[in-house]
């Protein structure tokens, strides 16, 4: 069911040269990306750390970009604020990462971003349905997080088909994502294509996000 006119791309800085990430924004900025994705990793609910908000106040200051901040950290309630005060649009937490949900989700929204939720590939979907609600995004993980890199997994669709007659917010998905992997995502019901690799990796990163938009 494709119900959207318009696919939304949010390019992964975490597939970018970190040493130019400057540049690298402006580039998709450019090439008309509608949102900035940016993963922020503690080495404990995955198994790899990348950055903190320091990094998302400096990427504030050269982009008008909405940045789409995906929090793959334990107990993210601590920090959700300091993530909004350091200019996140979007923050998204994970169900299996913290035990106050609702509240943290809440205070995303009462600090002033957008609060999305996500799921590792193996979590079932009806863990997120109680917090809908409370929620203006679901990223539906087609990798196990953690790295760029990887293969998508096509059972995590059925999520999508699921969830898509239930929600009406917005739905996202990361991981593997690439023109031919995202047609099913964009027949199940997405709203945003995250990809890293798919843009940051390719010759001309505009093709590359002309490319995901018109997948379907
Ligand atoms: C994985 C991250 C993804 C990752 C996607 O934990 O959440 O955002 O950067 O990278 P690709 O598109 O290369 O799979
Ligand atoms: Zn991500």
């Amino acid at each position: 069911m494709t119900k959207k006119t318009e696919i939304l791309i949010s390019p992964s800085i975490l597939s970018a040269n970190f040493a130019h990430l400057a540049d690298d924004i402006r580039e998709v900025e450019g090439a008309q990306c509608d949102m900035i994705h940016v993963d922020v990793m503690d080495g404990h609910f995955v198994p790899n750390l990348t950055i903190g908000p320091i990094v998302i106040k400096g990427i504030r200051k050269i982009t008008k970009v909405p940045l789409d901040v995906h929090l793959m950290i334990e107990n993210p309630l601590r920090y959700v604020e300091d993530y909004v005060n350091a200019g996140s649009d979007y923050i998204t937490i994970h169900v299996e990462a913290e035990p106050k949900l609702r509240h943290t989700l809440k205070m995303i929204r009462k600090a002033g971003a957008k609060s999305g939720l996500s799921l590792r590939p193996k979590t079932p979907l009806k863990k997120i349905l109680p917090f809908l609600d409370d929620v203006d995004l679901v990223l539906i993980m087609s990798v196990e997080p953690g790295f760029g890199g990887q293969a998508f997994m096509p059972g995590v669709v059925k999520k999508i088909s699921d969830l898509r007659p239930k929600y009406s917010g917005m739905i996202s998905i990361d991981g593997g994502i690439n023109p031919e992997t995202a047609v099913q995502a964009v027949e199940a019901g997405v709203d945003i294509l995250v990809a890293g690799t798919a843009i940051f990796g390719a010759k001309d990163r505009a093709d590359a996000i002309r490319a995901l938009r018109s997948c379907r």
